[in-house]
């Protein structure tokens, strides 16, 4: 396995972190865990430091951002912080005129619809993101031991928004330029991969020691279509950061159909949603990779026993694979019980603890 990280010296005891070693699918004292969208959603101490800040005003401020990606971590035993800021805000920061609107999420003004629309996608350079530099710096130094995750939209995802103007169920007119203007897409996906490329080099320039991409919505897509339309994007992406020595982790949302390809992209770590058991998803993605998921979110809402006896089968699923990381099958939903995620967190290192003993 690759292991520079655990060859420097001196990187603030990273090398020892249970989630760095399982990405590289090397021996952990318990399962880590943390959990997509633990910032931010149901916390009180966010809603709080939130009031009268819109959302993408948010991302933009230091301060807000280390006090928010520190919230869950005072919360919740997880392994690793995650940087808050959202798959958006490189699109914003290249002057993209869009807002994240409560309760609905993105929306563009100006959908982008022809070849003459992107032009508005012009490269991101480091100064674009002052404040993710900022903010990235002084985390890494509070977080001292535990790592912090970076993260960016996945070109499907980023362009799915781009050409809807927001939400959509199923993607209709994202799929249709997919398939009848595949000159144009190519263009549209290399400049979104690109985008997505130079917000996680900031991040990793800056001290992020693994990075995430979320192309949450790559699951509304056929795996032949996938392999042709968007796997040479993600493929670059994870090619391009490779050098920089940070695992990578890949996630989408309904993805069964696409675990195998998602591999081949080239992350360390292949995220799998709740619907399909993680030993299951083994035999779909290539060997050589770790796994990170994935009990269905939904499951926090039954009684603790319920929630219990599930995430200890997904513990026991999750042996199967070369490294496992415990997590939901996909974000923290926003009604979701504090109280039981710190629960659960603590469950997975007990249960995982007692097995590796
Ligand atoms: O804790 C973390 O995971 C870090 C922060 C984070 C946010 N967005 C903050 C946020 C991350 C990793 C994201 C990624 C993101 N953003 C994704 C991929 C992850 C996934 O869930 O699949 C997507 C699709 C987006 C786009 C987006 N931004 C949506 C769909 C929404 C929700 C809109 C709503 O209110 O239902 C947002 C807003 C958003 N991003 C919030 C947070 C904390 C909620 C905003 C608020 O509280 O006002």
């Amino acid at each position: 396995p690759n292991d520079d990280i655990a060859n420097q010296p001196d990187n603030g005891g990273l090398a020892g972190s249970p989630f760095l070693r399982a990405c590289r699918r090397l021996p952990v004292p318990h399962t880590p865990v943390w959990f997509m969208r633990q910032a931010g959603r149901s916390l009180p101490e966010y809603l709080r430091v939130r009031e009268g800040v819109p959302m993408l005003e948010s991302c933009t401020r230091p301060d807000l951002i280390a006090e928010i990606t520190m919230q869950p971590v005072r919360r919740y035993a997880v392994d690793a912080a995650i940087f808050y800021s959202d798959i958006m805000v490189p699109l914003k920061a290249i002057g993209v005129d869009l807002d994240i609107k409560p309760g609905v999420g993105p929306v563009i003004a100006d959908p982008l619809r022809s070849a003459d629309d992107l032009d508005a996608l012009r490269p991101l350079v480091p100064g674009d993101v002052p404040y993710v530099t900022e903010a990235v710096r002084g985390l890494v130094g509070e977080l001292g031991s535990m790592p912090l995750i970076g993260f960016a939209g996945g070109p499907f995802t980023l362009a799915a928004y781009l050409i809807e103007g927001g939400p959509s169920k199923n993607h209709e007119r994202t799929k249709a330029m997919m398939y009848g203007e595949p000159e144009l897409w190519a263009d549209l996906m290399g400049r979104l991969a690109d985008l997505t490329i130079a917000f996680l080099k900031v991040q990793i320039a800056a001290g992020a020691s693994a990075v995430q991409v979320f192309d949450s919505w790559v699951g509304a897509v056929a795996a032949h279509d996938y392999r042709e339309s968007v796997l040479p994007h993600t493929r670059r992406i994870f090619a391009e950061i490779e050098p920089l020595g940070v695992p990578r982790i890949h996630f989408g949302v309904g993805t069964g159909e696409l675990l195998g390809p998602m591999g081949e992209a080239g992350a360390d770590v292949v995220g799998v949603d709740w619907r399909v058991p993680l030993d299951e998803a083994v035999s779909r993605v290539e060997p050589g990779k770790a796994l990170q998921g994935n009990l269905d979110p939904a499951v926090l809402f039954a009684p603790w026993e319920t929630v219990e006896r599930r995430a200890r089968d997904v513990l026991a699923r999750g042996r199967t694979a070369e490294g496992h990381i415990f997590n939901l099958g996909h974000g923290v939903l926003p009604s979701m019980d504090p109280d039981v995620l710190a629960r659960l967190a603590d469950l997975v290192h007990e249960a995982s603890a007692e097995d590796a003993s």
